[in-house]
């Protein structure tokens, strides 16, 4: 389970990639810091921070996985960088580190973006982080994948797996996009928020349409049980890779979905 949905990351990332390096270009981090990405997954955030900071800089990267944090040590060797990147097994809900150890924080994906409350987590990122330092989230917020078929992406959009990781049932104040409230109500300086875009058209290359189709599964598993027959069936013929009709073999296939980040820095004095 656990590896079938790290292929589907590690797919997804040549999707992601570009996307998440304009955020972090956004971020202006300063050179040669010390940084922590919380929830790394398979370390490929890491990587793109530990280039945006440079040499002299040190990224940390926490997850509660162990078979992700694997992965990542693999990685960041293969790309010539495990001198300026370590793993650390922990939780984002007990950060395994002191007060003020980093001068600034990431999480994309994780924190404030999953079933679990956002503010004491967020609290963990501000507690390690010293006071100047950059405390920032960012998580998937839309998509469009599906040109042509509108009202198909719609009840798409409706249904459980469409709103994931929010669920109906959570208030609205504990959803990614009201973030800014959550900056305020931490006492960080200067939250700001801003959405990047991604984007994939044909021709597809051959990593853009693994990671689109791996992008499928992973946006709308089990998907069809809240569909009527009509869409279920149409779902299918577009979506399903053995289709004739597989939307992604289409030759105007156009797509598009965006990033959002949150931030602000952690108040001095
Ligand atoms: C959707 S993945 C995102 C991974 C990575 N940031 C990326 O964008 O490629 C979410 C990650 O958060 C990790 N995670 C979940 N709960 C966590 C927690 N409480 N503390 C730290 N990591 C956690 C998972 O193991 C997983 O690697």
């Amino acid at each position: 389970m656990q590896s079938d949905y790290l292929k589907k990351l590690l797919a997804s990332n040549a999707l992601r990639e570009a996307t998440l390096v304009s955020a972090i270009e956004a971020l202006n981090l300063p050179k040669a810091s010390q940084g922590l990405d919380v929830g790394c997954g398979a370390g490929l955030q890491c990587l793109l921070l530990a280039r945006h900071i440079g040499a002299g800089g040190h990224v940390t990267g926490l997850d509660v996985s162990a078979a992700f944090l694997e992965h990542g040590k693999t990685l960041v060797e293969g790309a010539g960088l495990a001198d300026r990147i370590s793993f650390e097994q922990g939780s984002a809900e007990a950060i395994p580190f002191d007060d003020d150890t980093f001068d600034w924080v990431w999480s994309s994906d994780c924190v404030g973006y999953g079933p679990w409350e956002p503010m004491p987590l967020l609290k963990e990122l501000k507690r390690v982080t010293r006071p100047g330092g950059k405390v920032a989230i960012l998580a998937w917020s839309s998509e469009t994948l599906l040109p042509g078929y509108p009202m198909l992406e719609a009840r798409l959009r409706a249904t459980s797996a469409g709103i994931a990781p929010f669920k109906e049932d959570m208030a609205p104040s504990t959803h990614f996009l009201r973030a800014l409230g959550w900056m305020r109500d931490l006492g960080l300086d200067a939250p700001r928020a801003q959405v990047f875009s991604g984007s994939a058209h044909a021709p597809l290359s051959d990593d853009l349409y693994t990671a689109l189709k791996e992008l499928f599964e992973m946006r709308w598993p089990d998907v069809t049980k809240e569909l009527s027959e009509q869409d279920r069936t149409a779902f299918e013929r577009l979506c399903d890779p053995k289709s004739s009709e597989f939307i992604l073999d289409h030759p105007d296939y156009c797509a598009f979905f965006t990033y959002s980040m949150f931030y602000g820095a952690v108040r001095e004095g």
